[in-house]
């Protein structure tokens, strides 16, 4: 996930150091976004040519930079019309660095520079054809190929318009994006265009705004065949028609903030309008069109321009109060891009481009061994049972301490995953490193392109769920156990005999966003639970099978965020010694769902009702006979018994994130803890 900005003052004279500061502020406000580094590119103090000023780290360390900078970049010099775009960068392709920073660039000459928030799928192909006709690339990153992309097209057809060019470029792209071009053949206009990626214009005019719509103007399809000229629309009836679109009176100064969220853009302006998929926004001359290829069956016919209502403060974590919550909120999302482009759900084939070429060994391998440490370590355990069931290899699941301490014994034929998701925990990396010596095959699994874990791996999967701010992990949680049921799909593509499972496992992810949403919306009845559990002492959590992981981390999220004991226990050890604390004052929580332990677990449940205990259920949506035994019940949509962990998991972050509130903790930051522990 990155934060794109941009931003064009039409006749609203500004000194350049204003336009640097409206663009610093843009990439402060989504660096929650991502904060491994960021970058501006404005018209060079002689307009001929564009400066690209990028640096290492968060906005703060490209702010200093340009204020050192300070007269190369002319900041006193006056423009009437100017346009900046702005990156705020979380690595996906390519370690955080200077040269991997946005802006990305056409050439030496920077004539078309692109930021873009997203993952383009297919930027291998491109870039491989680019190379072959002489183009040079200096980064690792798959969006360098976009600006070089628009300059071949560009030389091949100089007489094309900036929004000609932009349309032709997206036609060959696959993947998602959100992107802003600015470029020295067209000054002072700028294109943007999104597709899978979000992006709004925020827009302020010192008079009042014409309309409160903006047409869509429609170009006939494209016809993408390189070897042809591509069919582009007549110009002259665009443009007259694009003169007629206005969203101010001809001429009126005008100043246009894109964006890839509103918290970017509510203290300039409250008039925005969201783009939608495959919109080609242009802004030449100070009015801006909004342009379609082609028409679609629902298609309107122009694009509202929106007040918004909320303050700053709501915007900057959404309409979160915490980023915890929106990070919880945000997984139906999460487990899209942790899938998108690996698996195809009309085929039921899944590729992982990270460990692809690792495979075979793999499947040769004698033994899985998943190390991780906390939340991580959960979803190992939610994973192993699935793993062995389809690699049918031994599966070792440990905590990298306890598994150093133990100086476990590893051989070269063992494959040894390490899941994290800042890739930089330090037990973690030193049981990496103890394996990596004794000749085994490292995969590293984690949520941060370029952390020491995923350098230090042979292979990997990157879980793609974007930055997670709250120290309580949760919708990397979620991706992690995403990324392994993934790769046990791949390792059992070839079996005739396991291709029923599979794809019983592949409706059930298709199904997941819908699922999470689902129990998303049980919110209240987990404020609802919360409110009568805070002030208790203690709180077990009680399951089996594939829902045992989903009591460990309950029970984990319940003592790092409200700071009140929590166990995660395994129902089958009930009798074997935890059911003494068991009365009718003990909160415990049990996860029963109908999988093939489901009557162990109603076991489990009489023994806990025969003590006065009263258990409160996660149980499955209808399944009125297991919530005979309580009231008090959660109920989450039923899904294959190898996902119903992801659903089961979500009611104990919620319900830990409301005790936390209600009990006026600190839920970003809890006591004692940090985001990533770099010490052993
Ligand atoms: C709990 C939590 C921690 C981490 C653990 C490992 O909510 O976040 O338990 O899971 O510190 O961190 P990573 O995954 O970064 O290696």
């Amino acid at each position: 996930m990155c934060g794109i900005f941009a931003y064009l003052n039409y006749l609203t004279p500004k000194t350049r150091k204003d336009v640097l500061e409206t663009l610093i502020k843009g990439l402060q406000r989504l660096e929650y976004r991502g904060y491994d580094s960021a970058g501006v590119g404005i018209d060079s103090a002689d307009g001929k040519g564009i400066v690209l000023v990028k640096k290492r780290g968060k906005v703060q360390a490209l702010e200093n930079e340009i204020l050192d900078n300070g007269e190369g970049l002319a900041f006193d010099k006056t423009e009437d019309i100017h346009l900046g775009i702005a990156h705020t960068r979380w690595a996906t392709h390519g370690v955080p660095s200077e040269v991997n920073s946005h802006p990305h660039r056409s050439g030496e000459e920077n004539d078309f520079v692109v930021v873009h928030n997203g993952i383009i799928t297919n930027y291998k192909e491109i870039k491989t054809l680019l190379i072959e006709k002489g183009f040079k690339f200096e980064s690792e990153t798959d969006t360098e190929v976009i600006p070089k992309l628009i300059k071949h097209i560009f030389d091949q057809h100089p007489h094309d318009t900036f929004r000609e060019l932009v349309e032709q470029v997206i036609q060959q792209l696959e993947g998602a994006f959100a992107l802003c071009f600015k470029s020295y053949h067209f000054p002072g206009e700028l294109v943007a265009t999104r597709r899978g990626s979000p992006l709004l214009i925020g827009i302020k005019s010192q008079t009042r705004l014409a309309t409160d719509h903006v047409p869509i103007l429609y170009s006939k399809e494209l016809d993408v065949n390189r070897d042809h000229r591509p069919h582009v629309p007549e110009r002259g009836v665009l443009e007259r028609r694009q003169s007629t679109s206005e969203v101010h009176a001809e001429n009126a100064p005008v100043e246009y903030f894109f964006a890839s969220d509103a918290s970017a853009v509510i203290e300039h302006t409250n008039r925005v309008m969201y783009l939608q998929d495959d919109d080609v926004a242009v802004v030449h001359n100070g009015a801006l069109s909004i342009h379609r290829l082609k028409r679609g069956l629902d298609d309107t016919h122009a694009r509202e321009i929106t007040t918004l209502k909320m303050e700053i403060q709501q915007i900057m974590k959404g309409n979160y109060t915490t980023f915890m919550q929106k990070e919880i909120f945000e997984q139906p999302e999460s487990v899209v891009n942790t899938m998108r482009g690996r698996v195809c759900f009309d085929d039921n084939t899944v590729v992982l481009g990270g460990i692809k070429d690792y495979i075979p060994e793999i499947r040769r391998c004698k033994r899985l061994m998943l190390i991780g440490c906390g939340t991580s370590y959960h979803s190992a355990i939610a994973t192993r049972q699935l793993l062995e069931e389809l690699t049918e290899l031994p599966v070792m699941v440990d905590l990298a301490s306890d598994f150093l301490d133990r100086s476990t014994p590893v051989f070269r034929d063992d494959v040894c995953f390490f899941m994290s998701q800042s890739g930089e925990t330090a037990d973690s990396l030193m049981a990496l490193r103890y394996c990596k010596q004794r000749g085994a095959l490292i995969v590293g699994i984690t949520n941060t392109v370029g952390s020491t874990i995923c350098r230090e791996s042979h292979c990997g999967i990157h879980i793609n769920a974007g930055p997670e701010i709250g120290v309580a992990s949760t919708k990397a949680y979620t991706s992690q156990v995403i990324s392994l049921v993934m790769f046990g799909l791949i390792m059992c593509e070839d079996s005739i005999a396991k291709q029923e499972r599979r794809s019983e496992i592949i409706r059930g992810l298709k199904r997941l966003p819908d699922d999470i949403r689902t129990v998303l919306a049980k919110d209240n009845d987990c404020h609802n639970l919360a409110k009568e559990l805070y002030e208790k002492k203690s709180l077990l959590v009680m399951g089996r099978g594939f829902n045992y992981a989903t009591c460990l981390e309950g029970a984990l999220k319940i003592k790092e965020l409200t700071y009140m004991h929590s166990e995660g226990l395994l129902a089958g050890e009930l009798k074997h010694g935890p059911l003494a604390l068991v009365d009718s004052s003990m909160p415990v929580i049990m996860v029963l769902t109908r999988d093939s332990v489901h009557t162990k677990c109603m076991n489990a449940l009489q023994q806990v009702t025969a003590r006065d205990g009263r258990p409160i259920l996660i149980c499955e949506i209808g399944d009125t006979e297991t919530m005979k035994f309580s009231s008090r019940c959660i109920q989450v949509p039923h899904t294959v018994d190898c996902l119903q962990g992801i659903l089961t998991v979500i009611p104990m972050q919620l319900l830990s994130y409301h005790i936390a509130v209600l009990k006026g903790c600190n839920v970003d930051c809890p006591r004692n803890l940090a985001k990533s522990v770099t010490v052993e």
